[in-house]
């Protein structure tokens, strides 16, 4: 008997051994499919190998596929626990030719397997064809060496597969194992076959065709193949149990929660071990692969999976949250070969736990208006739609968890009934809407958002995703379709775009069909949950219900993720060396670069910029992973989270936290925790370097940091290189040796200045022709120095006069400096004996006159005036000197 680890790998090393490429499974959020909820069959990740539109390196592979049926199409949430197979979560053993083998082989590989590999009874096998298929028939004889009655033909769609109403699809053969006539039941095709004995284990598509739309089905460019076998089923078979949930798997889940309740499963508790076995393992995959529980779309699903197990676990009479518990089972049973799943334990329990802590407050409470509203119930009776939604609008009921509360009684729900409930409610919130001012000019989004629910985001795990257009929006309208050259909005039902939120700008990319491309410049969030691209169309004409293919400017993304990051840690960096008074009071995080504004009273200086940027960069060096987690907000409080004061969040928080302290009170701990929606890097290496920019004033107490990382930062950091390097080479030194040159250079020009204004002061009042000494005369007994200079600056004439007045030891000194634009000024000054006769002041002002100025002034022994009229220097000498005379 073989565990399912080891049936797992026995089938995939049988492949491989067979020239399959052993391929890991895909994630259960589909990327390449626009419709499907979940990943519901093996062969989703390689529909577009199947048509064609993608080439792999191999042209056979083989796959353990984790898959989940619940909501959407094929959904088994209401069978699980009251059944032997049903399950939400299961995996699809597979393998796939793409072009390369085909029927005989299939059927070849596949008997082989399950008899000589896996050694089942040849007698307890029969098989089914398409019933048009002779070449399967006939090969299931030849291979097989099955008698004719034992190759059941089957006329209906039961052996046509087909992924959905489009794409690949083909008959199919499936193989089934007979579990005994103790069982009752009959082979397909008989009017007993849905009876428990004969079970389908393995099905064998013949893909041929792809199905376009209805009408129209086309030849696959080469047959192919795909198969699936239920493992837990073919576990069953091997492990010689009926019921899968008898199988080591679901043994040792259910041994966990039967310790961990103290309640055995046997009787009527049966159900509710086994709702919890199955629900445990969907939901916890599914929270690894990104999904996490909300109201819309697939995290209600989520949601829904993970309360209704919460209510059986409340029916075991568990008193505290027990799914959390359970995860290191799971983890002990799967996590080797769903890695991913050791890797997102801590998140799976957190979130777990805290849907449980925050479902029971209204658990009880709900179940107690239900006991009492069908008090007087029997068997067949109905519970009223409104009771129905009351519990699904105040104590938090999915419907399916009321039906499934009701079932043992045989009491159903009045559908009808919730939905009417359900849609008066909508109509009285569009009411309010409708007439709430502003709002009203945004009324377009929250009626797309009525009719097609909130966007799912997807890029938290993705850049690449699918999707179906639900509304073009052009000028404020609704259209059906865009063309070339058109600026519109576009809705889609899932996107990795993130909008614009928390500062973090809106992603750009490009979305495109076979006949269309359109390329994105902004993401908005509008109506209270949808997400919005703006958008102009290039090429071709894009058409709501089109199925289009997302893309996220990957390199603009990252450079987004990095700045996001590197706030973070600035936002820390800065509270640890300014104080814990420095708070968020504004962020953008753009592309290009990243803007920080804080409450800090006063300009950081030189020396804390950079210990604020060493410190970041210290966190960067660390490359430390990014984790993000869920919590309610008072727990994230709790934990020391930085949350904005006057931001509305939500029950629930993405808490992002990133770093291990170094220093002070963070040693040790982890470095930045914050509540944050934003993209951000998978580890702190990817930021590559922080570098700040600048520091300034935005408000008072406000400060703002602007900051560049990763390549920027680089690029920036060269320039600068470049810079000091181009320097050196001018100045004719070592890069190293610039700074005190430069300082050398300033000092030599400081001296020089000096010289050079001596020099000129030597020529301007010197000896010779036009010196000073020549300028001196007697008017009435006093010594009289005048002089019009030119090439001297006017600020210099004070001293120059200065100078006059030594020179001449008593008298009045005028002296007019005649600019290069004519422009002249003129400065007077008295020597102290002389300052009881003349003033400097009004003298001056009849020189300023001469000179075609006015005015003047200074004190009694030295002052200043200008005129327009250099020309008049002689002039106005002349006439100062005839005062003095006068
Ligand atoms: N795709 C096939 C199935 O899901 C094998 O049954």
């Amino acid at each position: 008997m073989s565990g399912v680890n080891e049936i797992r790998s026995t089938f995939l090393d049988y492949f491989k051994k067979n020239g399959h490429e052993v391929v890991s499974s895909s994630p259960l959020v589909p990327r390449n499919d626009p419709t499907l909820m979940f990943t519901n069959a093996g062969m989703v990740q390689f529909k577009n190998v199947f048509t064609g539109l993608e080439q792999r390196p191999y042209s056979t592979a083989a796959t353990a596929q984790k898959c989940v049926r619940a909501g959407g199409k094929h959904n088994d949430l209401d069978n699980v626990g009251y059944t032997a197979r049903h399950h939400t979560f299961f995996e699809m053993l597979g393998n796939f030719s793409f072009g390369d083998y085909f029927k005989e082989r299939a059927i070849e590989l596949a008997w082989n397997l399950i008899t000589r590999e896996f050694g089942l009874d040849r007698e307890r096998l029969l098989v089914t064809v398409y019933h048009t298929d002779d070449e399967a028939f006939d090969l299931w004889k030849k291979i097989a060496g099955l008698p004719d009655q034992k190759i059941i033909r089957i006329p209906t769609s039961d052996n046509f597969w087909a992924m959905g109403d489009t794409g690949p699809c083909g008959p199919c053969s499936e193989i089934f194992y007979d579990h005994g006539d103790h069982i009752w039941g009959g082979p397909p095709g008989s009017p007993e076959e849905d009876g428990d004995r004969f079970i389908e284990i393995w099905n064998l598509v013949f893909m041929q065709y792809e199905q376009i739309s209805k009408e129209e089905r086309v030849n696959l460019p080469r047959p192919s193949i795909d198969t699936g076998m239920g493992l837990e089923r073919v576990a069953a078979v091997l492990q010689g149990k009926h019921d899968n949930y008898d199988i080591d798997l679901f043994r040792a889940l259910i041994a966990a929660s039967e310790e961990a309740t103290g309640v055995k499963a046997e009787g009527e508790r049966r159900a509710s071990h086994r709702v919890i076995a199955d629900h445990l393992r969907s939901a916890s995959f599914l929270i690894a692969d990104g999904v996490l529980p909300s109201n819309e779309g697939r995290g209600y699903v989520l949601r829904r999976i993970m309360r209704r197990a919460m209510r059986h676990a409340q029916l075991l009479g568990a008193r505290d949250p027990l799914m959390w518990k359970l995860v290191p089972a799971l983890v002990a049973q799967m996590g080797r070969a769903y890695p991913e799943l050791v890797r997102a334990e801590a998140l799976i329990s957190e979130t777990l736990k805290l849907e449980e802590t925050r479902f029971r407050k209204t658990l009880e409470r709900g179940l107690g208006l239900l006991s009492d509203a069908t008090a007087t119930f029997g068997k067949g009776d109905m519970l009223d739609g409104e009771t129905a939604f009351k519990l699904y609008d105040t104590y938090g009921f999915p419907l399916d968890l009321t039906q499934d509360a009701l079932r043992a009684r045989g009491i159903n729900v009045d559908l009808a009934g919730f939905t009417d409930a359900m849609e008066r409610q909508k109509a009285e919130a569009r009411s309010h809407w409708a007439g709430s001012g502003d709002k009203a000019t945004e009324t377009i989004w929250f009626e797309l958002k009525e009719k097609h629910g909130a966007t799912e985001f997807l890029g938290y795990d993705t850049e690449t995703a699918e999707g179906v257009v639900q509304a073009i929006v052009r000028d404020g309208a609704s259209v059906d379709a865009a063309n070339a050259g058109e600026q519109v909005q576009i809705v889609v039902n899932q996107t990795p775009f993130y909008g614009e939120s928390g500062g973090q700008m809106g992603d750009a990319g490009v979305i495109s069909t076979d006949h269309a491309k359109v390329s994105v410049s902004d993401t908005q969030k509008k109506g209270e949950g949808l997400f919005v691209h703006s958008a102009t169309v290039s090429e071709g004409t894009l058409k709501v219900g089109d199925a289009v293919a997302l893309a996220v400017d990957h390199a603009r993304r990252a450079r987004l993720r990095s700045n996001h990051s590197a706030t973070h840690l600035l936002h820390e960096a800065m509270r640890e060396v300014l104080g814990t008074h420095v708070a968020q009071k504004g962020s953008l995080v753009a592309p290009e670069r990243l803007r920080f504004d804080v409450s800090h009273p006063k300009p950081m200086s030189a020396e804390e910029l950079k210990v604020v940027e060493d410190m970041a960069n210290e966190i960067v060096l660390q490359n430390a992973p990014v984790t993000t987690r869920l919590m309610t907000v008072d727990d994230a409080i709790a934990e020391g989270a930085m949350a904005l004061f006057g931001e509305k969040y939500g029950d629930e928080v993405r808490v992002v936290s990133m770093g291990r302290g170094v220093h002070g009170s963070k040693a040790g701990k982890a470095y930045s925790v914050e509540l944050c929606g934003g993209t951000h890097v998978n580890a702190t290496g990817d930021i590559g370097l922080v570098r700040i920019l600048s520091e300034s004033a935005v408000g008072a107490g406000v400060r703002r940091i602007e900051a560049v990382t990763g390549e920027a930062a680089r690029i920036y950091l060269a320039e600068q290189d470049e810079r000091v390097k181009a320097l050196a080479t001018a100045l004719k030194v070592q890069p190293g040796e610039v700074l005190s040159r430069v300082e050398s250079m300033v000092d030599e020009r400081r001296k020089l200045e000096r010289e050079l204004a001596d020099a000129k002061r030597k020529l301007a009042m010197g000896g010779g022709q036009g010196g000073a000494a020549d300028a001196v005369r007697e008017i009435g007994g006093v010594k009289f120095l005048g002089k019009a200079i030119s090439g001297v600056d006017p600020k210099d004439l004070k001293g120059l006069a200065d100078d006059g007045k030594t020179s001449i030891g008593s008298g009045v000194v005028t002296l007019i400096g005649v600019a290069e634009d004519g422009k002249a000024s003129a400065v007077v000054a008295v020597t102290p004996d002389m300052t009881e006769r003349f003033s400097a002041v009004d003298l001056v002002r009849i020189a300023s006159a001469a000179l075609g100025g006015k005015g003047g002034g200074g004190r009694p022994d030295m002052a200043q005036a200008g005129g327009p009229d250099g020309a008049k220097a002689a002039e106005a000498i002349e006439a100062v000197a005839a005062a003095l005379g006068g």
